[in-house]
């Protein structure tokens, strides 16, 4: 099974882009790939079994791609079989994630509880930040003390060790997802009792809850903010099917109200998007559910929003911020966003300008001006702002390039072939990217 990575040397452009010509109304059913944001707890979850785990359903996406890779590093073997990802963690007993792996993936951090929990020492290079903010491991850290580990901080590198983690009590300081997932992750297999609270409450939180209880864990309040965990023994192997993905489910609503269609998506996963799908009804989209698919209306889509902030879940959404604005550009009159989860998540509003935008960002907060967009050359820097340019393009007058299209395939399989399959004009470039292979 060889996994390609896209490697550009040095002062070569990197050619993989997505054209679109705009304009077109979106029209059609899709089916949504697994969610990004489950899968990826959970292959670190099947760290706390020493056999096979197979999670279904899942996506074929680059941070897949990027875990699987340090889960063989640390021994595990990995397969797939279609969209089933079989991890067997039967020898997956190495303690390192070089820091070229936490470098490129902040999320591996939560690794470092079932890695302790298995080897008693953990070492991981410092999980960087990103183009939207500082992202901090302080509370990572803070929960792996709160289990009886000794912390080593080095400029590079987080040393981690304890001879056997503890149960105990954490009250959150911040509503935080990975955080949340660390304290769960290294409850699963402590001695005695842990209970946490302000938990996250995001359903990515539940599903691993899930995972892990199918695991034979012992975990209770999954999705509420107090959570309890009994501490086992050890667990057993389990199949998992992964939801869909409600950011790229939300991200093709945006593109539907962009391009005013009218879409139907087979799969929507009921129930966690509702603060989202109230945004949308906001602007004149309409939607219904119907025997369990998404039925969205976004050819009336003409209101602006007077004032609509970022909130921890259940709240409107941070990674869905970025495809409403492009949103927002096109629909007459003000509309007022506020940031509150990552410091800077505004940074694809110049690209967005580059398209006729009328959009000024003051510190966490973005002023939209709606009107008519029009085609250009622009460049995605992260995920989901990468996926905001792709609805701009959809909406513009004429044809745009997508450059940088690495970052968007971190987390949509394939959202060029999805917004084709829905009428969108869009071809895609791989061009001239250098792969190395790497024997998986
Ligand atoms: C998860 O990131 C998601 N990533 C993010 O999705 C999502 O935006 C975020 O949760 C919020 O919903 C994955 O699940 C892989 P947090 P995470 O800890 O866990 C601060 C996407 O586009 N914080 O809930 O890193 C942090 O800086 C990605 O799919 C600390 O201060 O987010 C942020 O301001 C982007 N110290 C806030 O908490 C810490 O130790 C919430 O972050 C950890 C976080």
């Amino acid at each position: 099974m060889h996994i390609i990575t896209a490697r550009v040397p040095e002062g070569v452009e990197c050619l993989d882009e997505i054209h679109v010509i705009g304009g077109k109304c979106l029209h059609g059913n899709i089916t949504v790939q697994g969610s990004k944001n489950t899968v990826l707890p959970l292959m670190s979850g099947a760290l706390l079994y020493r056999g096979i785990s197979v999670l279904k359903a899942c996506p074929r996406i680059t941070d897949v791609f990027y875990m699987e890779e340090i889960l063989r590093a640390l021994g595990a073997e990995t397969w797939w079989e279609d969209h089933d990802l079989y991890l067997d963690c039967t020898h997956a007993d190495g303690s390192h994630v070089p820091e070229i792996y936490s470098g490129r993936m902040r999320s591996s951090i939560i690794l470092l509880g079932p890695i302790l929990a298995r080897n008693q020492r953990a070492e991981i290079g410092y999980p960087g930040g990103c183009v939207i903010g500082k992202r901090p491991v302080d509370l990572h850290l803070y929960v792996l003390r709160c289990f009886g580990a000794e912390i080593k901080e080095e400029e590079k590198k987080i040393t981690v060790s304890c001879k056997k983690l503890c149960g105990t009590e954490i009250v959150f300081s911040k509503r935080s997802v990975g955080a949340t997932e660390q304290a769960i992750l290294c409850a699963a297999l402590s001695k005695g009792t842990t209970t946490l609270r302000n938990c996250a409450r995001e359903p990515e939180i539940v599903w691993l809850c899930r995972f892990l209880n199918a695991m034979g864990a012992k975990i209770e309040g999954a999705g509420e903010d107090c959570i309890c965990i009994e501490g086992t023994e050890k667990l057993c192997g389990t199949k998992m099917q992964i939801p869909a993905d409600r950011i790229v489910t939300g991200t093709y609503l945006c593109a539907a109200a962009a391009a005013r269609g009218r879409i139907v998506i087979e799969n929507a996963p009921e129930g966690e998007l509702d603060a989202f799908l109230q945004v949308y009804r906001k602007m004149g989209g309409q939607y219904e559910w119907n025997s369990g698919k998404l039925i969205a209306d976004g050819s009336q889509v003409r209101f602006s929003l007077p004032f609509l902030e970022t909130e921890v879940y259940p709240g409107f959404p941070t990674d869905l911020q970025s495809p409403l604005l492009a949103v927002l550009a096109t629909v007459p009159g003000k509309s007022i966003i506020k940031e509150n989860i990552f410091e800077n998540r505004f940074k694809v509003c110049n690209e967005l300008c580059k398209m006729g935008a009328d959009i000024r960002v003051d510190g966490n907060t973005a002023v939209v001006c709606g009107g008519r967009l029009h085609g250009n050359c622009v460049y995605a820097e992260e995920l989901r702002g990468g996926a905001a340019l792709l609805v701009a393009a959809l909406a513009a007058e004429g044809s745009s390039v997508i450059r940088g299209c690495s970052f968007i395939r971190r987390g949509y399989e394939d959202i060029g072939g999805d917004l084709k399959k829905l009428g969108g004009l869009i071809t895609e470039d791989i061009g001239t990217v250098f792969y190395e292979n790497i024997q998986l």
